[in-house]
């Protein structure tokens, strides 16, 4: 099994290489990224990392081999490409200011891969994450189940972590659900919170859970706070858990920006819904029945999303 990470030189895309061949099923990771000119030297970083990890195989005790690549030629026979290239958020950034840099990135590098990979399966990770998938799906001409972004297990993954700490309890014993955009607007649902299967709502009152739902909901915000940069870790292993998934036919059940068409009254949008992950990439999405007002909330994040994406198609015909 082949995984190709492009933007493997930057944060995010590094961690995916890493925590892919930690994962240790894929025969190999190719990390791709730009050259770096500084001056007059130029810098390698996907190949400088991409050694640095393969140097930490017989500490870590994996077998996949990583490369470092600036040569999409190396991609070539990709089952799973990750996409991390882009512009990340910086102070005061929303993740809609990416809109125009990012596009152009997306769509340049999934041309690129689709060249070499022609059936290969497409994890957008690039924000803005929901339209950034679009532009990789049109770029690619990939059917729609076998693109989609990851966004909601890293937005589940700090809810959870967010409860684990208030119970001072294991965060493997938290399950959530969180459906919606990649942004202000996503709806974690508390109706489908546990603890060990118990409902979340035995444990913690409304209103300190309404805080945690909403520190959630800035999760991102808050570690570039902190940082002056996004988040790598949480990201990073999330694109790889979803890789592990699809490579292993695992059929995972797992909050992914998919395409839907009808489901949950959305209409031809990528957004963040429940999906059955395995061979092929998404196998089904999985509709439950929403309250009035969940379903409320998910259309509002579904019209935020679709702002963004008509704002980037009034953007490309400037
Ligand atoms: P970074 O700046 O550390 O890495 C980005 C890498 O992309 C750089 O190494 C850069 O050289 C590379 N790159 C840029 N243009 C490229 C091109 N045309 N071809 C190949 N490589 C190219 O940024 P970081 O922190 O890794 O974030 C990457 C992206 O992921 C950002 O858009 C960020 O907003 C997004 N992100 C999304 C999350 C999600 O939940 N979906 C979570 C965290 C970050
Ligand atoms: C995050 O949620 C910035 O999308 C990125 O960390």
């Amino acid at each position: 099994m082949k995984v190709t990470v492009v933007g493997a030189g930057g944060n995010v895309g590094s961690t995916v290489a890493l925590s892919v061949a930690q994962r240790d099923f894929a025969k190999e990771v190719v990390a791709v990224d730009l050259e770096r000119k500084d001056g007059d030297k130029t810098f390698y970083p996907s190949k400088g990392r991409a050694l640095d990890q393969w140097e930490a195989s017989p500490i870590h005790l994996f077998d996949t081999r990583i490369k470092g690549t600036t040569d999409y030629a190396d991609t070539a026979g990709s089952d799973v490409c990750v996409i991390t290239a882009g512009v990340p958020r910086r102070p005061g950034m929303s993740r809609d200011d990416l809109l125009e840099i990012n596009a152009n990135i997306v769509k340049s590098v999934t041309e690129q891969l689709v060249k070499y990979s022609p059936d290969t399966i497409i994890i957008v990770v690039s924000n803005p994450l929901d339209v950034m998938v679009q532009v990789a799906k049109d770029a690619s001409g990939l059917p729609h189940e076998k693109v989609m972004g990851m966004a909601g297990i890293l937005d589940t993954a700090r809810y959870r972590a967010f409860i684990a700490d208030e119970l001072n309890v294991s965060p493997k014993d938290i399950q959530a659900l969180l459906m919606g955009g990649h942004g202000d607007t996503m709806v974690p649902l508390p109706r489908f919170t546990t603890l060990s299967g118990m409902p979340i709502t035995h444990f913690i009152s409304d209103e300190r859970l309404e805080e945690i739902v909403n520190r959630a909901k800035k999760g991102g915000g808050e570690i570039v706070g902190l940082m002056g940069t996004s988040a790598w870790y949480a990201p990073g292993a999330a694109a790889a858990q979803m890789v592990e998934a699809i490579l292993l036919d695992q059929n995972r059940i797992f909050p992914v920006c998919a395409y839907i068409d009808g489901q949950y009254g959305i209409d031809d949008l990528y957004i963040g819904v429940p999906v059955k992950l395995g061979k092929g990439g998404i196998k089904e999405v999985i509709e439950v029945e929403l309250t009035k007002e969940e379903n409320d909330l998910l259309k509002q994040s579904a019209d935020a999303v679709r702002g963004t994406l008509n704002d980037f198609k009034k953007l490309m015909n400037k």
